[in-house]
């Protein structure tokens, strides 16, 4: 009974602690690609994406890129990772994907954010 007490007394303080730990979650908007972009595979872009909400502290600044297609996102296969999430624009390669999906990037800095989606194709 007393470790099933001191179990929900951990558990509120847990809890009750939570929401004071300062955390600067940084969630930069994609603005390239857009809606109504056409990639072809093997080409070399700039996603571009913007900074100017970013906190002077910032959890996470590792940067990675990642291809959801038909909303499913390839994390196994980022198409760019470890950049400065502050840089603002990093380059990739379109990879070699199926025609007709729908395609979107998704840029993970503290939590992963949606370009709209767009086409790639041959
Ligand atoms: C991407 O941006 C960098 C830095 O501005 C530039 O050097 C490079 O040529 C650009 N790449 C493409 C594919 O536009
Ligand atoms: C992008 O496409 C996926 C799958 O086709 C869909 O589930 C999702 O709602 C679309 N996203 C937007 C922003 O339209």
């Amino acid at each position: 009974m007393t470790t099933l007490l001191f179990f929900f007394a951990a558990l509120v303080a847990v809890v009750s602690a939570a929401p004071l730990e300062k955390r600067d979650v940084f969630v930069p908007p994609i603005l390239y690609p857009h809606a109504g972009t056409v990639w072809k595979v093997g080409q070399k872009h700039n996603v571009t994406w913007s900074t100017a909400d970013a906190p002077t502290q910032i959890t996470n600044k590792q940067g990675m890129i990642v291809l959801a297609t038909n909303g499913l996102e390839d994390i196994e296969n980022p198409l760019a990772s470890g950049f400065d999430i502050l840089l603002g624009r990093f380059e990739v390669t379109v990879p070699d994907v199926a025609d007709g999906n729908d395609y979107a990037l998704v840029l993970f800095g503290d939590s992963g954010n949606f370009s709209p989606n767009f086409t790639i194709t041959h």
